[in-house]
């Protein structure tokens, strides 16, 4: 259907809005999903125009509107994936196949696996090799109900690559359907070449950000903290400037052991602090005192054979506004899957679905500063949805990764792979 044309929804045996305040959801409010039984929603030019009951969205229905009956199906926000790496070059199999043998994510790396061999293979593609790769990822994207993801750069290390990776991401969000939210993470892990350099490679990525930011390269800025990546000082450096530039600023934090990465997050007020798996109580006080987004990758944890996830339940009770996401990567966490990551969500964390799914779709839109456009369905908003066949829709989860949507639309229009 063309965009102009109007869009009327009918029948959904569950209509998940997420209607609510454009603010982050916390406490009893993320289990508050605002479901519409026998639902449907219009849309036209790309946005929802009414969302109701099915009655009063037939009775809206006018000639020449495109009409879709969702009886027995069950219709949701498009997911937003608020934390991925979806492009680089080759891939990480290897790595893979020695995980498997019980080797560790710090054996394979020392092993020269690990984040430094996916910067190889990217420095050596092409951009239109990196797009190519990138449009198979946005096409499994969508395959799997998202609709909008963040995709970080870090793969290349040096200016030229990242570069690349930045126009690589923009590129894709011209020629694919997806919304694609870039961040700049140049510093992600030291380049070889900068082994005996640690401070002169902090310096070239400071150097990166003016441009980075005044050429609207990227919206936010990242950095990953831990034992032998960045410390607390260079940190304190890069998202500082970032800040200065206005950016947004987000760490990858607290994956791997407790470095105080949550209460650095917290000092510097970045918008959100990600991973946090072995943040303690103390850090989860810090986060909410300071107001920062925590963004919890429960795959990242499955995908490593690792069994300490986040304390999302405290996090949930001390009022913070909780977000999950894929952390789609070639290394940690290869899936694309955000219903695999609810059910990770109910198995692993002790989060109710309906907490997960607000995690998943509007508290993952606050966290990229989008929930004006994207995140629930209501009127005003990206006509952003998808349609499951099934009748309730904790049958998402419940299936652990089975279930996919059988009609994904983005800004009102149906996606065909
Ligand atoms: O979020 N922790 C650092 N970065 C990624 C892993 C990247 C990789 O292994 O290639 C993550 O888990
Ligand atoms: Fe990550």
């Amino acid at each position: 259907m063309n965009k102009s044309a109007r869009l009327a929804v009918f029948g959904a045996s569950q209509l998940v809005t997420l209607r609510g305040p454009a603010r982050p959801r916390v406490g009893g409010e993320l289990a508050d999903l605002s479901i519409i039984r026998g639902g449907g929603l219009i849309c036209r030019g790309g946005k929802i125009e009414f969302v109701g009951t099915s009655d009063q969205v037939l009775a809206r229905v006018t000639p020449g509107d495109e009409v879709v009956d969702a009886t027995s199906g069950v219709v949701l926000p498009g997911f937003v994936d608020a934390h991925t790496h979806p492009i680089f070059g080759g891939d990480r199999l290897d790595d893979f196949s020695l995980r498997s043998s019980g080797a560790t994510y710090q054996e394979i790396a020392a092993a020269g696996g690990g984040i430094r061999s996916t910067v190889a293979k990217t420095r050596a593609a092409s951009e239109e090799s990196l797009v190519k790769a990138g449009e198979r990822h946005a096409r499994l994207f969508l395959e799997n109900g998202t609709t909008t993801i963040e995709a970080k750069s870090g793969y290349g290390l040096d200016k030229e690559t990242e570069l690349r990776m930045l126009r690589a991401i923009r590129r894709l969000g011209e020629i694919t359907p997806i919304g694609f939210v870039p961040t700049y993470l140049g510093a992600h892990a030291f380049p070889p070449e900068h082994e005996a350099d640690p401070d002169g490679y902090v310096d070239q990525v400071e150097a990166m950000l003016p441009r980075v930011a005044n050429e609207r390269l990227a919206v936010a800025c990242d950095v990953f903290v831990e034992e032998d990546y960045f410390d607390a000082g260079q940190a304190r450096r890069l998202l500082g400037r970032a800040q200065e530039l206005g950016l947004a600023t987000r760490m990858h934090v607290d994956q791997f052991g407790d470095s105080g990465g949550a209460r650095l997050a917290a000092e510097l007020r970045v918008r959100t602090a990600d991973h946090l798996e072995h943040t303690g109580i103390g850090g989860i006080n810090a986060l909410a005192d300071a107001g920062v987004i925590p963004v919890l990758l429960p795959a990242s944890v499955y995908c490593l054979g690792l069994s300490k996830y986040p304390l999302a339940r405290e996090m949930v009770e001390r009022g913070l506004p909780l977000v999950v996401a894929t952390d789609f990567n070639p290394g940690s966490a290869p899936t694309l899957s955000m219903p695999f990551v609810l059910s990770l969500c109910a198995t692993q964390m002790r989060l109710k679905p309906e907490e997960a799914l607000t995690a998943a779709t509007f508290n993952a839109a606050c966290a990229l500063g989008i929930q004006r456009d994207k995140g629930s369905l209501e009127a005003g908003k990206s006509a952003d949805f998808t349609i499951w066949d099934c009748q309730d829709w904790r049958e998402i989860p419940y299936h652990v990764g089975s279930l996919r949507p059988s009609t994904v639309y983005v800004g009102g229009v149906a996606w065909a792979s």
